[in-house]
Protein backbone atom coordinates (compact mmCIF):
# COMPACT_ATOMS: atom_id res chain seq x y z
CA UNK A 1 0.00 0.00 0.00
CA UNK A 2 1.47 3.53 -1.42
CA UNK A 3 1.63 5.87 1.47
CA UNK A 4 -0.42 9.04 1.03
CA UNK A 5 1.55 12.40 2.21
CA UNK A 6 -0.63 15.78 2.98
CA UNK A 7 -0.36 18.77 1.38
CA UNK A 8 -0.56 22.40 3.00
CA UNK A 9 -4.39 22.94 2.48
CA UNK A 10 -5.18 18.85 3.28
CA UNK A 11 -4.84 17.56 -0.01
CA UNK A 12 -3.46 13.82 -0.14
CA UNK A 13 -0.95 13.24 -2.78
CA UNK A 14 0.02 9.54 -3.34
CA UNK A 15 3.81 9.17 -2.69
CA UNK A 16 4.11 7.34 -5.63
CA UNK A 17 3.18 8.35 -8.78
CA UNK A 18 3.96 8.00 -12.35
CA UNK A 19 6.38 10.17 -14.48
CA UNK A 20 5.31 10.59 -18.51
CA UNK A 21 7.82 12.36 -19.69
CA UNK A 22 8.99 10.04 -22.34
CA UNK A 23 10.12 10.64 -25.60
CA UNK A 24 7.82 8.30 -27.62
CA UNK A 25 4.15 10.07 -27.53
CA UNK A 26 2.61 6.61 -28.81
CA UNK A 27 4.00 4.55 -26.57
CA UNK A 28 2.32 6.60 -23.34
CA UNK A 29 -1.51 5.07 -23.98
CA UNK A 30 -0.41 1.98 -22.87
CA UNK A 31 2.19 2.86 -20.13
CA UNK A 32 -0.52 4.79 -18.20
CA UNK A 33 -3.48 1.79 -19.02
CA UNK A 34 -0.68 -0.21 -17.19
CA UNK A 35 0.38 1.87 -14.60
CA UNK A 36 -3.56 2.60 -13.40
CA UNK A 37 -3.87 -1.38 -13.90
CA UNK A 38 -1.01 -1.84 -11.59
CA UNK A 39 -2.16 0.28 -8.89
CA UNK A 40 -0.34 3.72 -9.46
CA UNK A 41 -2.77 6.34 -8.36
CA UNK A 42 -0.82 9.43 -9.48
CA UNK A 43 -0.28 10.84 -12.77
CA UNK A 44 2.51 13.51 -13.77
CA UNK A 45 1.97 15.52 -16.63
CA UNK A 46 3.37 18.36 -18.02
CA UNK A 47 2.33 21.02 -21.41
CA UNK A 48 5.60 20.40 -22.03
CA UNK A 49 5.80 16.39 -22.39
CA UNK A 50 2.94 16.98 -25.71
CA UNK A 51 1.26 14.09 -24.56
CA UNK A 52 -1.71 15.04 -22.23
CA UNK A 53 -4.00 13.86 -25.24
CA UNK A 54 -2.44 10.25 -25.10
CA UNK A 55 -2.26 10.18 -20.80
CA UNK A 56 -6.15 11.67 -21.13
CA UNK A 57 -7.43 9.15 -23.42
CA UNK A 58 -5.43 5.90 -21.34
CA UNK A 59 -6.95 7.93 -18.28
CA UNK A 60 -10.87 7.75 -19.77
CA UNK A 61 -10.99 4.41 -21.39
CA UNK A 62 -9.16 3.16 -17.70
CA UNK A 63 -11.78 4.54 -15.56
CA UNK A 64 -14.46 3.62 -17.81
CA UNK A 65 -13.24 0.21 -17.36
CA UNK A 66 -12.98 0.35 -13.62
CA UNK A 67 -16.39 2.15 -12.69
CA UNK A 68 -15.23 1.02 -9.11
CA UNK A 69 -12.86 3.79 -9.00
CA UNK A 70 -13.78 7.50 -9.11
CA UNK A 71 -11.79 10.09 -10.74
CA UNK A 72 -11.24 11.39 -7.33
CA UNK A 73 -8.94 8.33 -6.41
CA UNK A 74 -6.08 9.64 -8.92
CA UNK A 75 -3.78 12.44 -8.06
CA UNK A 76 -3.19 14.30 -11.81
CA UNK A 77 -0.36 17.09 -12.06
CA UNK A 78 -0.13 19.15 -14.94
CA UNK A 79 2.82 22.23 -15.03
CA UNK A 80 2.91 25.49 -17.11
CA UNK A 81 5.66 25.61 -19.26
CA UNK A 82 7.72 29.21 -19.10
CA UNK A 83 6.23 30.85 -22.28
CA UNK A 84 2.66 30.51 -21.10
CA UNK A 85 3.08 32.82 -17.88
CA UNK A 86 1.16 35.88 -18.12
CA UNK A 87 -2.50 35.59 -16.54
CA UNK A 88 -4.46 35.17 -19.96
CA UNK A 89 -1.45 32.55 -20.83
CA UNK A 90 -1.38 30.60 -17.71
CA UNK A 91 -5.55 30.34 -17.92
CA UNK A 92 -5.40 29.16 -21.70
CA UNK A 93 -2.44 26.37 -20.77
CA UNK A 94 -4.64 25.42 -17.78
CA UNK A 95 -7.50 25.04 -19.66
CA UNK A 96 -6.08 23.32 -22.74
CA UNK A 97 -4.78 20.72 -20.54
CA UNK A 98 -7.36 20.08 -18.89
CA UNK A 99 -9.12 19.50 -21.92
CA UNK A 100 -6.65 16.93 -23.32
CA UNK A 101 -6.02 15.40 -20.31
CA UNK A 102 -10.22 15.26 -20.22
CA UNK A 103 -10.96 15.84 -16.53
CA UNK A 104 -12.71 19.04 -14.83
CA UNK A 105 -10.02 20.11 -12.93
CA UNK A 106 -6.17 19.12 -11.64
CA UNK A 107 -5.20 18.20 -8.43
CA UNK A 108 -2.04 20.01 -8.98
CA UNK A 109 -1.11 22.91 -11.12
CA UNK A 110 2.90 23.89 -10.91
CA UNK A 111 5.08 26.17 -12.41
CA UNK A 112 7.36 23.97 -14.59
CA UNK A 113 10.50 26.45 -14.01
CA UNK A 114 11.44 29.67 -12.61
CA UNK A 115 11.57 31.41 -15.96
CA UNK A 116 9.51 33.71 -17.56
CA UNK A 117 9.76 33.87 -21.45
CA UNK A 118 7.77 34.73 -24.64
CA UNK A 119 5.73 33.07 -26.83
CA UNK A 120 4.99 33.08 -30.42
CA UNK A 121 1.69 33.41 -31.98
CA UNK A 122 0.94 29.62 -31.86
CA UNK A 123 1.04 29.39 -27.83
CA UNK A 124 4.92 28.12 -28.68
CA UNK A 125 8.01 29.10 -27.16
CA UNK A 126 9.36 32.02 -29.14
CA UNK A 127 13.19 31.73 -30.32
CA UNK A 128 15.26 34.60 -30.76
CA UNK A 129 16.46 34.75 -34.02
CA UNK A 130 20.36 35.07 -33.76
CA UNK A 131 20.97 32.29 -30.81
CA UNK A 132 18.04 30.15 -31.03
CA UNK A 133 17.67 30.51 -27.45
CA UNK A 134 14.38 31.33 -25.23
CA UNK A 135 13.57 35.45 -25.14
CA UNK A 136 13.53 35.99 -21.56
CA UNK A 137 10.95 38.64 -19.71
CA UNK A 138 12.71 41.35 -18.71
CA UNK A 139 11.90 41.50 -15.40
CA UNK A 140 12.46 38.08 -14.17
CA UNK A 141 10.85 37.98 -10.48
CA UNK A 142 8.30 40.56 -11.42
CA UNK A 143 6.84 37.60 -13.74
CA UNK A 144 7.02 35.32 -11.88
CA UNK A 145 5.53 36.86 -8.50
CA UNK A 146 2.73 37.74 -11.43
CA UNK A 147 2.61 33.99 -12.56
CA UNK A 148 2.19 33.12 -9.02
CA UNK A 149 -0.54 35.34 -8.22
CA UNK A 150 -2.43 34.28 -11.44
CA UNK A 151 -1.73 30.70 -9.78
CA UNK A 152 -3.50 32.06 -6.19
CA UNK A 153 -6.16 33.33 -8.39
CA UNK A 154 -7.01 30.12 -10.07
CA UNK A 155 -6.92 28.09 -6.39
CA UNK A 156 -9.03 30.90 -5.14
CA UNK A 157 -11.86 31.35 -7.39
CA UNK A 158 -11.82 28.51 -9.94
CA UNK A 159 -12.58 24.67 -9.29
CA UNK A 160 -9.83 23.24 -11.93
CA UNK A 161 -7.20 23.35 -9.52
CA UNK A 162 -6.68 21.59 -5.87
CA UNK A 163 -3.28 22.70 -5.04
CA UNK A 164 -0.72 24.95 -5.83
CA UNK A 165 2.98 24.73 -6.56
CA UNK A 166 6.41 24.98 -8.54
CA UNK A 167 8.79 23.12 -9.64
CA UNK A 168 12.79 23.89 -9.89
CA UNK A 169 12.12 26.61 -7.73
CA UNK A 170 15.54 27.29 -5.64
CA UNK A 171 15.45 28.66 -2.25
CA UNK A 172 16.05 31.90 -3.89
CA UNK A 173 13.15 31.60 -6.13
CA UNK A 174 10.76 30.37 -3.79
CA UNK A 175 11.64 33.26 -0.77
CA UNK A 176 9.55 35.76 -2.54
CA UNK A 177 6.62 33.17 -3.08
CA UNK A 178 6.48 32.43 0.99
CA UNK A 179 4.80 36.29 1.61
CA UNK A 180 2.12 35.81 -1.01
CA UNK A 181 -1.92 34.47 0.66
CA UNK A 182 -1.40 31.00 -0.74
CA UNK A 183 2.27 29.89 -0.57
CA UNK A 184 3.62 26.72 -2.92
CA UNK A 185 1.96 23.63 -1.46
CA UNK A 186 4.37 21.50 -3.98
CA UNK A 187 7.97 22.15 -5.53
CA UNK A 188 8.66 19.45 -7.51
CA UNK A 189 12.49 18.69 -8.00
CA UNK A 190 15.70 16.87 -9.04
CA UNK A 191 16.47 14.16 -6.33
CA UNK A 192 17.70 10.88 -6.36
CA UNK A 193 21.03 9.18 -4.92
CA UNK A 194 23.55 11.08 -6.98
CA UNK A 195 21.56 14.49 -5.88
CA UNK A 196 20.07 14.13 -2.99
CA UNK A 197 19.26 17.94 -2.10
CA UNK A 198 19.00 18.00 1.43
CA UNK A 199 19.17 21.33 2.08
CA UNK A 200 16.48 22.68 -0.17
CA UNK A 201 13.96 19.36 0.61
CA UNK A 202 14.45 20.82 4.84
CA UNK A 203 13.86 24.38 3.36
CA UNK A 204 11.03 23.77 1.49
CA UNK A 205 9.58 21.46 4.63
CA UNK A 206 9.96 23.94 7.24
CA UNK A 207 8.06 26.20 4.88
CA UNK A 208 5.01 23.56 4.38
CA UNK A 209 5.92 22.76 1.31
CA UNK A 210 6.13 19.24 0.19
CA UNK A 211 9.12 18.34 -2.16
CA UNK A 212 8.44 16.00 -4.88
CA UNK A 213 11.44 13.65 -6.51
CA UNK A 214 11.85 13.66 -9.82
CA UNK A 215 14.11 11.74 -11.81
CA UNK A 216 14.37 9.39 -8.94
CA UNK A 217 16.33 6.98 -10.65
CA UNK A 218 19.00 9.28 -11.77
CA UNK A 219 17.70 10.41 -14.95
CA UNK A 220 18.77 7.83 -17.86
CA UNK A 221 20.02 9.90 -20.76
CA UNK A 222 20.10 13.16 -18.93
CA UNK A 223 23.07 14.99 -19.91
CA UNK A 224 25.71 15.83 -17.01
CA UNK A 225 26.00 19.18 -15.85
CA UNK A 226 29.36 21.09 -16.66
CA UNK A 227 30.49 17.95 -18.92
CA UNK A 228 31.35 15.51 -15.79
CA UNK A 229 31.09 11.96 -16.56
CA UNK A 230 30.04 9.99 -13.69
CA UNK A 231 28.76 6.56 -13.28
CA UNK A 232 24.70 6.62 -13.61
CA UNK A 233 22.70 5.77 -10.34
CA UNK A 234 21.18 2.54 -11.87
CA UNK A 235 24.54 1.30 -12.39
CA UNK A 236 26.10 1.94 -9.10
CA UNK A 237 28.64 -0.32 -7.09
CA UNK A 238 26.82 0.31 -3.51
CA UNK A 239 23.43 0.23 -4.47
CA UNK A 240 24.13 -2.80 -6.68
CA UNK A 241 25.82 -4.61 -3.84
CA UNK A 242 22.60 -3.24 -1.80
CA UNK A 243 20.36 -4.86 -4.17
CA UNK A 244 22.11 -7.77 -4.84
CA UNK A 245 21.86 -8.29 -0.82
CA UNK A 246 18.32 -7.49 -0.74
CA UNK A 247 17.18 -9.34 -3.62
CA UNK A 248 15.75 -6.22 -5.11
CA UNK A 249 16.74 -4.14 -8.06
CA UNK A 250 18.73 -0.83 -7.68
CA UNK A 251 15.23 1.54 -8.83
CA UNK A 252 13.52 -0.59 -6.00
CA UNK A 253 16.34 1.24 -3.73
CA UNK A 254 16.07 4.63 -4.82
CA UNK A 255 12.03 4.71 -5.06
CA UNK A 256 11.83 2.86 -1.31
CA UNK A 257 14.88 5.69 -0.21
CA UNK A 258 12.50 8.89 -1.45
CA UNK A 259 9.40 7.79 0.40
CA UNK A 260 11.36 7.22 3.58
CA UNK A 261 12.80 10.58 3.60
CA UNK A 262 9.30 11.91 3.06
CA UNK A 263 8.45 12.89 0.04
CA UNK A 264 6.96 11.81 -3.04
CA UNK A 265 8.84 9.99 -6.03
CA UNK A 266 8.51 9.72 -9.62
CA UNK A 267 9.86 6.96 -11.30
CA UNK A 268 9.06 6.89 -15.55
CA UNK A 269 9.63 3.81 -17.23
CA UNK A 270 7.48 2.72 -20.82
CA UNK A 271 8.46 -0.76 -20.06
CA UNK A 272 5.46 -2.83 -18.48
CA UNK A 273 8.10 -5.30 -16.26
CA UNK A 274 9.72 -2.49 -14.66
CA UNK A 275 7.10 -0.36 -14.19
CA UNK A 276 5.41 -3.14 -12.61
CA UNK A 277 8.13 -3.50 -10.45
CA UNK A 278 8.78 -0.17 -9.66
CA UNK A 279 5.36 -0.27 -7.83
CA UNK A 280 6.62 -3.05 -5.43
CA UNK A 281 7.89 -0.72 -2.47
CA UNK A 282 10.56 -2.62 -0.02
CA UNK A 283 11.36 -1.29 2.92
CA UNK A 284 15.23 0.20 4.05
CA UNK A 285 16.56 -0.17 7.41
CA UNK A 286 18.14 2.66 9.20
CA UNK A 287 21.11 1.46 8.40
CA UNK A 288 20.48 0.97 4.83
CA UNK A 289 19.22 4.47 4.76
CA UNK A 290 22.48 5.76 5.73
CA UNK A 291 24.73 4.04 3.07
CA UNK A 292 22.12 5.77 0.48
CA UNK A 293 23.00 8.65 1.86
CA UNK A 294 26.61 8.16 1.70
CA UNK A 295 26.64 7.87 -1.93
CA UNK A 296 26.67 11.62 -3.24
CA UNK A 297 29.73 12.00 -0.83
CA UNK A 298 31.99 10.11 -3.67
CA UNK A 299 30.09 11.78 -6.50
CA UNK A 300 31.09 14.65 -8.46
CA UNK A 301 31.97 17.67 -6.34
CA UNK A 302 33.30 16.44 -2.85
CA UNK A 303 30.87 18.09 -0.50
CA UNK A 304 28.64 15.38 0.26
CA UNK A 305 25.99 17.30 -2.95
CA UNK A 306 26.47 15.05 -5.09
CA UNK A 307 25.59 16.04 -9.08
CA UNK A 308 22.84 17.08 -10.78
CA UNK A 309 21.90 15.31 -14.14
CA UNK A 310 19.49 18.30 -15.42
CA UNK A 311 21.05 20.96 -17.11
CA UNK A 312 19.06 24.31 -17.26
CA UNK A 313 21.68 26.09 -19.09
CA UNK A 314 21.20 23.54 -22.32
CA UNK A 315 17.37 24.56 -21.69
CA UNK A 316 17.34 28.23 -21.17
CA UNK A 317 20.41 29.50 -22.09
CA UNK A 318 21.58 30.73 -18.41
CA UNK A 319 22.24 29.16 -15.30
CA UNK A 320 19.07 29.80 -13.20
CA UNK A 321 20.37 27.76 -10.07
CA UNK A 322 23.80 29.71 -10.09
CA UNK A 323 25.47 29.90 -6.58
CA UNK A 324 22.46 27.24 -4.96
CA UNK A 325 23.01 24.16 -3.80
P1 LIG B 1 12.46 2.31 -19.39
O1 LIG B 1 11.34 3.23 -19.80
O2 LIG B 1 13.05 1.58 -20.56
O3 LIG B 1 12.09 1.42 -18.24
P2 LIG B 1 13.89 8.56 -14.04
O4 LIG B 1 12.54 8.13 -13.55
O5 LIG B 1 14.92 8.78 -12.97
O6 LIG B 1 13.81 9.73 -14.97
O7 LIG B 1 14.47 7.37 -14.91
C1 LIG B 1 13.74 6.91 -15.99
C2 LIG B 1 14.59 5.93 -16.76
O8 LIG B 1 14.84 4.77 -15.95
C3 LIG B 1 13.92 5.46 -18.00
O9 LIG B 1 14.91 5.48 -19.01
C4 LIG B 1 13.49 4.02 -17.70
O10 LIG B 1 13.65 3.25 -18.86
C5 LIG B 1 14.46 3.59 -16.66
N1 LIG B 1 13.88 2.68 -15.67
C6 LIG B 1 12.70 2.80 -15.04
N2 LIG B 1 12.51 1.81 -14.15
C7 LIG B 1 13.61 1.03 -14.21
C8 LIG B 1 14.01 -0.15 -13.55
N3 LIG B 1 13.24 -0.74 -12.63
N4 LIG B 1 15.23 -0.68 -13.89
C9 LIG B 1 15.98 -0.10 -14.82
N5 LIG B 1 15.66 1.01 -15.49
C10 LIG B 1 14.49 1.58 -15.20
Amino acid sequence: KIPNLTLSNGTKIPALGFGTFEDVPEGMYNAVLCALDTGYRHLDCAWYYKNETEVGAALRTWLTQNPSVPRSEIFITTKIWPHLMTPEDLRWSLDSSLQKLGVEYVDALLLHWPVAAERDENYEVAKDPVNNGYILKPDQPAALLAAWETMISLLTTTTKVKAIGVSNFSTTHLKPLLHTSHPPMINQIEIHPYFPNTHLISFCAQHKIQAVAYSPLGSQGQTVRQGQTVATVLTDPTLQALAAEKGCSIAQLCIAWGIQRGYAVLPKSANEGRLRANFEVVSLSEGEMERINGIAGGIGRKDGKGVRMVNPIEMFGFDLWEGED
